[in-house]
């Protein structure tokens, strides 16, 4: 069978197209796809992520100008409820009104400025804690307190200032920019992507806010590519296919990117060939620990079993049928980035999210809020309530209770890892960081496209 090899994909490891074309479950038609596009981006200054200049330009011109998935709409699902929105920048209210609109506010009396609400929660009105000013869900003044001594306030002009509102997949979007192109343009070719996956059918289970003490670009670069796999999860190698992952990113298309990451595939850089059992083998103990391990059927690839067993065990858990789903989907990693901090899964076996945001000030940490979903209630009543878990820069995602424990210590070893890279890339010396052509391409894409926003003015919401 001819290895494919895109233009710059020199990797002796097999492409993923060679990996899953003999799958019994066949990929469907986006999966047996890819697209190459040479990013002219071989590197970048360190001070991208130390400098607080640096941190201030993508402040001022490019936070206020990108989509950015605020919430979830079943997070607020009754007229009132609101979820705080900590944009870099500006601190947002997202508020479903009595109209069923969802708008985003700022978080911001128009009296002296005081934060109207410090938290998640649900309101009739929106009243500034400080002197009581009050709002209407929809924006409208609904009372001052002692009228009289405000005459210069118009009541029809005083309503609370708004950004943009935009919906996808039972995501809101929020831009503060007025000129911003829409959310469905924004998001290119990602719909189509998930047209077979929709994400209404999901709701947020449980939100991981984890402090990383790392730039948000530090951390959002450490988990869209599989190079570091033999570095940092030198575990996984026996079972993960990281030089035969699939990297791909469109000509025109500047925020997305995605990777296509093979299980049961030894990597290349194992010390040693592995028969389909012991690559088995391997992953069932990573997984299970000790206990008997079952035989691979006569012929049956490792990735193959996988696939038949995490469609038997999902179907078991929420009593959908998976028979149909090829393996790819059943139990590769199938992974979306949307510029500039937001990437989703389109994998049964990763029903995730991930968000990156700076945190203020300072461009050596970063909030990490993973998400994890679940199928919605098939009879139509309504999911259960977000729960949240809060990790510290130290807190293990092994010990949270919120992920499976293996799992858990892969992201445990990305975040000491990604905090010994800022460390380094804060206290090392002064020569730009490089990026690979292939694996490390969803990098170049990224700050090609920052690099087109730093470009611009700098853009001062919120509007009059
Ligand atoms: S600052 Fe809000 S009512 Fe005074
Ligand atoms: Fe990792």
């Amino acid at each position: 069978m001819p290895k494919i090899a895109p233009a710059y994909r020199a990797s002796p490891a097999p492409a993923y197209q060679d990996v899953i074309r003999d799958d019994p479950h066949p990929a469907p038609a986006l999966f047996t796809a890819y697209s190459e596009r040479a990013i002219d981006v071989p590197g970048v200054p360190r001070a991208r992520y130390t400098s607080p200049e640096f941190a201030k330009a993508e402040l001022e011109r490019m936070w206020p100008r990108v989509w950015q998935v605020a919430c979830r709409e079943e997070q607020i699902p009754e007229p009132g409820d609101l979820v705080v929105y900590e944009s870099p920048g500006a601190s947002l209210l997202i508020v479903r009104g009595g109209d069923d609109e969802i708008r985003a506010f700022y978080n911001s009396c128009l009296h002296r400025g005081m934060r109207l609400c410090a938290q998640d929660t649900s309101v009739r009105q929106l009243t500034c804690p400080f002197h009581g000013f009050s709002w209407n869900l929809d924006g409208g003044l609904a009372h001052v307190p002692a009228r009289w001594d405000f005459p210069q306030i118009e009541e029809a002009k005083f309503r609370l200032p708004q950004a943009r509102v935009g919906r996808w997949g039972g995501f809101v979007f929020i831009n503060r920019d007025p000129d911003a192109p829409p959310l469905h343009e924004y998001l290119a070719n990602l719909p189509e992507h998930f047209a077979d996956w929709p994400r209404e059918s999901v709701y947020l289970a449980r939100m991981i806010h984890k402090t990383m003490n790392a730039n948000w670009k530090t951390c959002i670069e450490g988990f869209v590519e599989s190079f570091h796999l033999a570095g940092i999860h030198s575990q996984a190698l026996p079972f993960g296919g990281d030089a035969s992952t699939q990297y791909d990113v469109w000509p025109g298309n500047e925020t997305i990117s995605r990777f296509l990451e093979p299980v049961g595939v030894q990597s290349d850089q194992y010390p040693r060939r592995l028969s389909e059992q012991e690559i088995l083998d391997a992953s069932l103990r990573t997984i299970f620990g000790d206990g008997p391990l079952p035989e691979l059927p006569p012929g049956m690839r490792a990735r193959s079993f996988i696939a038949n067993a995490t469609r038997a065990a999902m179907s078991a858990a929420d009593g959908r049928d998976y028979s149909g789903l090829s393996d790819t989907e059943a139990a590769d990693a199938m992974q979306y980035s949307v510029f500039p901090n937001f990437v989703l899964f389109r994998s049964l076996t990763y029903p995730y999210a991930y968000r990156f945001t700076p945190v203020r000030d300072d461009p050596h940490r970063a909030v990490f809020d993973f998400m994890i979903f679940r199928p919605k209630p098939q009879d139509g009543s309504p999911p259960p309530e977000t729960e949240h878990v809060h990790l510290g820069p130290d807190d293990s995602f092994a010990d949270c209770g919120a992920l499976p424990p293996w799992l858990g210590q892969i992201y445990d070893q990305d975040s000491v890892g990604l905090a010994m890279c800022q460390a380094g890339l804060r206290d090392g010396g002064g020569a730009d960081v490089i990026f690979s052509a292939y694996q490390e391409v969803r990098i170049r894409h990224l700050h090609e496209t920052l690099t087109r926003y730093l470009a611009m003015p700098p853009l001062c919401p919120p509007p009059a």
